[in-house]
C-alpha cells in the first residue's frame, strides 16, 4: 500500500509558481530534514507545474526546463531521496498543463515510463485543457493504470478540483488523494470557503484515498504565488486545525527556508499533526453547532481515534466570538451511556470536562478549540 494516511509534504506551487529551479528544490530538501518537518512527517517533496520545456524531446519524451534544472530531473530526484525525502512531481489530464506546458493526455504510458526512470514517487494530475469529448473519469483511469503499471510506486494526486462530481468516480482511477476543492488562496475567506465546500466531500474521503483541501497557506503571509491578502497566526492554526482534522493531506506552501518562528511552530505542532495521522484513519463527522452551515456559523467535527479516544474540533470561521455548547449525545455519548469526556485542548495543554453531558467553552472569533479527549466514568456527586 502506496500510503494509508493522509500524505503530508511541500509543494512549490503556493510560494514559487513558475520561479522555480534545481537550487531552490535541493535547499528546500535540506531545510525539510535540518528543521525537523521530515521528523514531524513532511516526506514528499513535490514540484509543482512549470518544470518543463514547452516541447517534448524527439523521442516524445517531457523534458525538463533546460535553465531551471540545467542538470534535468533525475539528479534532482537523487538528491531528495538522499535526505531520506520523496520525490514528487506535476502533469495534467488535458493537452496542455493549467500553465501552457505540454501535457499528459495520450502521452500517458510514455510520461509514467518517464518518471518512472526518474526516480518519481508522486504525482499531481491537474484537470486543465481537457480534450473534447473526454471525461475526467476516463482520463485519470488512464494515467491510474499508467502509474500503475510503470514499474514503481507512485502515489496518484487528482487535482481536478472537485470538478464533476470528483468524489464519485476519482477512486476508480486509484488515486491516493484528490482534489475536492478549487485553488486556496492566502485570505481569511478562501479558507472559510474551502472549509465550507468539505462537507460535501468528506463522506468519500478514506483510507488511502483522502480528499484534498489544497494546499496549505500557513506562513504566506501574503507573500508569493498565491499570496493574496495573508493571514495571521490566528487564522493559520485555525486553517491547519481543520486541515488536520478532516484527514486532509498537509502539504506545506510556504517558503520554509525564510518562516516565521509562529508559522513554523504551527505545522510542526506533534499532536495536531497525530490527530491527522491517526493510524485508525477514522472517518471526521460534523455534528453541527449553533446554526448549521451559515455565514456566522460554526463547523464542529469529532473522530475516533485508534485505542478508543476522540478528537473534537470546534472552528470559529466567523467574526464573533461565540460561546458554545455541545452536548456530548450529539457524539454519541449521552449520561445514559455511563460516560464523559476529559478533554486536552492540543494548542494549550489545558483540560476541560463536560458538566450534564454538555460540554462549553468559548472561541475567539477566527480561533479553534482541538480537543484530544479520553471516554472516562461520570462520577456522580464528586
Ligand atoms: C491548478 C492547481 C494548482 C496548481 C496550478 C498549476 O489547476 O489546482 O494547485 O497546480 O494548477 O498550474
Amino acid at each position: 500500500m502506496i500510503v494509508r494516511t493522509p500524505p503530508m509534504g511541500w509543494n512549490s506551487w503556493n510560494t514559487f509558481g513558475h520561479d522555480i529551479s534545481d537550487e531552490l528544490i535541493r535547499k528546500t530538501a535540506d531545510i525539510m530534514v535540518s528543521e525537523g518537518y521530515l521528523d514531524a512527517g513532511y516526506n514528499y517533496l513535490v514540484i509543482d507545474d512549470c518544470w518543463q520545456e514547452p516541447e517534448r524531446g524527439a523521442d516524445g519524451r517531457l523534458v525538463p526546463d533546460r535553465k531551471k534544472f540545467p542538470n534535468g530531473m533525475k539528479p534532482v530526484a537523487d538528491y531528495v531521496h538522499s535526505k531520506g525525502l520523496k520525490f514528487g512531481i506535476y502533469s495534467c489530464a488535458g493537452t496542455l498543463t493549467c500553465e501552457g506546458f505540454p501535457a499528459s493526455y495520450e502521452h500517458e504510458f510514455t510520461d509514467a515510463a518517464t518518471f518512472a526512470d526518474w526516480g518519481v514517487d508522486f504525482l499531481k494530475y491537474d484537470y486543465c485543457f481537457k480534450p473534447i469529448g473526454f471525461d475526467g473519469p476516463t482520463l485519470y483511469r488512464r494515467m491510474g493504470m499508467a502509474l500503475a503499471s510503470c514499474g514503481r510506486d507512485i502515489l496518484f494526486y487528482g487535482c481536478s478540483w472537485g470538478a464533476d462530481e470528483t468524489r464519485k468516480w476519482i477512486k476508480s482511477a486509484g488515486a491516493h488523494m484528490w482534489r475536492a476543492t478549487g485553488d486556496l488562496v492566502d485570505s481569511v475567506g478562501s479558507i472559510k470557503e474551502h472549509a465550507k465546500m468539505f462537507e460535501q466531500s468528506v463522506k468519500y474521503s478514506s483510507t488511502g484515498s483522502f480528499a484534498d483541501l489544497d494546499m496549505l497557506t500557513v506562513g504566506m503571509y501574503g507573500k508569493g504565488n498565491v499570496g493574496v491578502g495573508g493571514c495571521d497566526d490566528l487564522i493559520y492554526k485555525t486553517h491547519f486545525s481543520f486541515w488536520a482534522m478532516t484527514n486532509s493531506p498537509l502539504f506545506i506552501g510556504a517558503d520554509i527556508r525564510n518562516i516565521k518562528k509562529e508559522a513554523k511552530d504551527i505545522l510542526l505542532n506533534r499532536e495536531v499533526i497525530a490527530i491527522n495521522q491517526d493510524p485508525g484513519c477514522w472517518q471526521p463527522y460534523e455534528i453541527g453547532t449553533k446554526g448549521g452551515w451559515n455565514p456566522s456559523s460554526i463547523p464542529c467535527y469529532v473522530k475516533m481515534l485508534e485505542g478508543g479516544e476522540i478528537a473534537l474540533g470546534i472552528f470559529n470561521f466567523s467574526e464573533e466570538d461565540c460561546k458554545i455548547s455541545t452536548p456530548l449525545d450529539r457524539i454519541g455519548l449521552s449520561m445514559g451511556t455511563g460516560k464523559t469526556l476529559e478533554m486536552r485542548e492540543v494548542w494549550t495543554g489545558e483540560t476541560e470536562t463536560a458538566t450534564n453531558g454538555v460540554h462549553k467553552t468559548f472561541v475567539p472569533a477566527h480561533d479553534c478549540k482541538l480537543y484530544r479527549c479520553r471516554i472516562v466514568d461520570i462520577k456522580y456527586g464528586v
